[in-house]
């Protein structure tokens, strides 16, 4: 799998050392609030594993499931929820966990349905942001590490779903992305 990278951004013992830092600052400010934190999957299940369990406050967890990608390297601009997974937040200090601030059009929708549902505080945490425009206007209190705008794997990010296990955060090698969208163009000429 490693073999499909064309380069390592982040390897597994310096993104540790990072959330030692983010869960020690987030320690700090929620010790005296009860904290929820809403975990966006799949993309966070990693990070949220081993951010959480370093946060030794007595918070709740919750998960919502959406997607805006749907096989592809860029958003499609539409994101949708899966309904049944909605978190009760009402009158909760929230900190909404994501993978990646990309375009911003997933934050921004998740912040406006937790904000709909009366949370009383909404605070975001992403492993990676992405320097960039956003399509939306949001951004996060807390980021593991800034990076440019280029498409990453690994650490609960995929491509077409595989990778998320990589327990490092790299760039995949141009071909192997193009085999991708071909093997996906090939399964779509079949149906
Ligand atoms: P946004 O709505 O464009 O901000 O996209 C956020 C979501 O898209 C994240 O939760 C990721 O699941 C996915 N995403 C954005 N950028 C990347 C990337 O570079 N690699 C893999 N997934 C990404
Ligand atoms: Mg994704």
């Amino acid at each position: 799998m490693l073999r499909d990278l064309d380069r390592v951004l982040y390897h597994e013992s310096t993104i540790l050392v990072r959330l030692d830092e983010l869960a020690a600052q987030i320690t700090k400010e929620y010790r005296d609030l009860e904290l929820t934190v809403v975990a966006v999957l799949n993309g966070s299940f990693m990070f949220m594993g081993d951010l959480l369990r370093r946060i030794p406050l007595p918070l709740r967890v919750d998960c919502v499931s959406v997607a805006s990608y749907h096989g592809g390297t860029e958003t499609t601009g539409k994101v949708t929820f899966d309904q049944l997974s909605i978190p009760d937040v009402k009158g909760r200090h929230v900190l909404i966990l994501d993978d990646i601030l990309d375009s911003g059009l997933t934050m921004d929708a998740i912040k406006h349905k937790l904000g709909g549902l009366g949370a009383k505080s909404i605070k975001v945490c992403v492993l990676l942001r992405k320097l960039k425009k956003r399509m939306a206007e949001v951004d996060a209190e807390y980021v593991g590490f800034d990076i440019g705008d280029e498409f990453v794997v690994g650490y609960g990010l995929d491509f077409q779903e595989k990778y998320r296990n990589l327990p490092c955060i790299g760039v995949l090698l141009p071909e192997v992305i193009e085999a991708g969208f071909a093997a996906a163009r090939a399964a779509k000429d079949k149906e």
